[in-house]
Parts: C-alpha cells; sequence; structure tokens
C-alpha cells in the first residue's frame, strides 16, 4: 500500500552499490535516483552511467527524478540503463505530451514532478499518460532541506484528483512526495494522500561509524508509523 524510496543522493557515493543492496535488505521498496545537472537545477549528480552500473545490485524498481533541461534526449539512456519509472518537472520540458511519451515508449512509467510554486494545470490534459505524480515538498537540488507544510494542501488536492480519475478510469496514478520527509512526519504526509515516499538524509543519515549499515531500524519505523495511517 505504502513505499519507501531512499534517495541515493545522501548515500555514500564510493560504495553505491552496497549501499543499493543494503537499503533493500533494510526493507526499501524502491531507489530513487536523482538527476540533476547544474541548470534546472544548482547541482550536479549521477547520470545513465550510473544507473547502469547500480542496476545489476538490486531488482527493485529504480525510480529516476529528472531535474535535467532539456528532458527528451536522456530518456531513452535511462530506459537502456535499467531505469523502472522516470519523472520530470513540465517546466523543463518544451513538450510535455511528448516526453511523456517518449518515456513511455522506451518501456519505463512516466511521472511529472511538480515544484512547491509550480501549478497542478499541468495535469489537466495528460493524466491517461501519467504513472504516478511527484510533489516536491522542498525546492529542487540538494538533500537535507525541510519539509514546506504547503505541500500537505496540494497533496490533499491532489489525491482528490486522482481519486477522481481513478473512479472513472479503473486506472490508480501513484502519488509520491519527495524533500525533508522523516520518522516523525511521513504519517502526516501520508494523511494528506501520498503513497510512496522519497527519504534521502532521513535514512541514509541513520548511518553511524560504529554501525555503518543500519538502515533498518529507520525504515521499520517509518513503516509503523505508516501502519497507523488507514488508506
Ligand atoms: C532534492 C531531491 C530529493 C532529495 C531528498 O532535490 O530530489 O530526492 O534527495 O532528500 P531529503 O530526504 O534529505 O530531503
Ligand atoms: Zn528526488
Amino acid at each position: 500500500m505504502f513505499r519507501i524510496a531512499p534517495s541515493l543522493l545522501s548515500a555514500d557515493f564510493a560504495r553505491l552499490g552496497e549501499e543499493v543492496r543494503d537499503v533493500i535488505a533494510a526493507g526499501a521498496d524502491w531507489i530513487h535516483f536523482d538527476v540533476m545537472d547544474n541548470h534546472y537545477v544548482p547541482n550536479l549528480t549521477i547520470g545513465p552511467l550510473v544507473c547502469e552500473a547500480i542496476r545489476p545490485h538490486t531488482s527493485a524498481p529504480i525510480d529516476v527524478h529528472l531535474m535535467v533541461k532539456p528532458v527528451d534526449r536522456i530518456i531513452p539512456d535511462f530506459a537502456k540503463a535499467g531505469a523502472n519509472l522516470i519523472t520530470f518537472h513540465p517546466e523543463a520540458s518544451e513538450h510535455v505530451d511528448r516526453s511523456l511519451g517518449l518515456i513511455r515508449d522506451a518501456g519505463c512509467q512516466a511521472g511529472l514532478v511538480f515544484n512547491p510554486a509550480t501549478p497542478l494545470h499541468y495535469l489537466d490534459h495528460v493524466l491517461d499518460k501519467l504513472d504516478m505524480v511527484l510533489l516536491m515538498s522542498v525546492n529542487p537540488g540538494f538533500g537535507g532541506q525541510k519539509f514546506i507544510p504547503e505541500t500537505l494542501n496540494k497533496l490533499r488536492t491532489v489525491r482528490a484528483r486522482l481519486d477522481a480519475y481513478e473512479a472513472v478510469s479503473g486506472r490508480r496514478i501513484l502519488l509520491e512526495v519527495d524533500g525533508g520527509v522523516k520518522v516523525d512526519n511521513i504519517a502526516e504526509v501520508a494523511r494528506a494522500g501520498a503513497d510512496t515516499f522519497v527519504a534521502g538524509s532521513a535514512v541514509f543519515g541513520a548511518a553511524s561509524a560504529e554501525d555503518p549499515n543500519r538502515y533498518d531500524s529507520v525504515i521499520a519505523a517509518m513503516r509503523a508509523e505508516l501502519a497507523g495511517v488507514g488508506q
């Protein structure tokens, strides 16, 4: 019912394959893969080569979050590198419908990402081409930022819209949230309507020098919080 997707942005990049295996063994559902280009967002991270390198380390879905502009050229590269889902920011694409089509044609699930101040009208004509909506609860570019509370209102709005769409189409679109999600707010975020939770610093920050691979307790604590939320 709920998916937890640790963001590799806060992982140890020198041991990425091991981090992927450890976090999935600790109970995570997906790997969230943040792609930043120092153009659409003010940071630079990882691309298709790294996606391809981690692919053999897990059978869990790899959730590629593109924070790049332009979008289209890089989509087939991520599909070939083993991505399962690819999301992008509508402001970064000149042709949103085409970009969504490219993702699905490449065999991946497609999603749109909304920054905190991005209006939801981008959903208006593309619901049939969406497998997921991702709401940013921080401004994209960096891990470890504080959750923006207005996201809860936006989540409720999108939840209602996706429920109405499911009632007529029979098709469920996932609702993911990304940024500042922790053990102490994940239940509130779920009650507002999210079903999929990205957590970077909250998960990978749980490792300590004595016990560098202990992600199971933080993921279990998140699951315990989610268990108290009806859906
Ligand atoms: C931010 C990224 C997030 C980030 C989340 O631009 O898209 O996925 O890694 O990190 P936390 O959970 O630390 O806010
Ligand atoms: Zn992300």
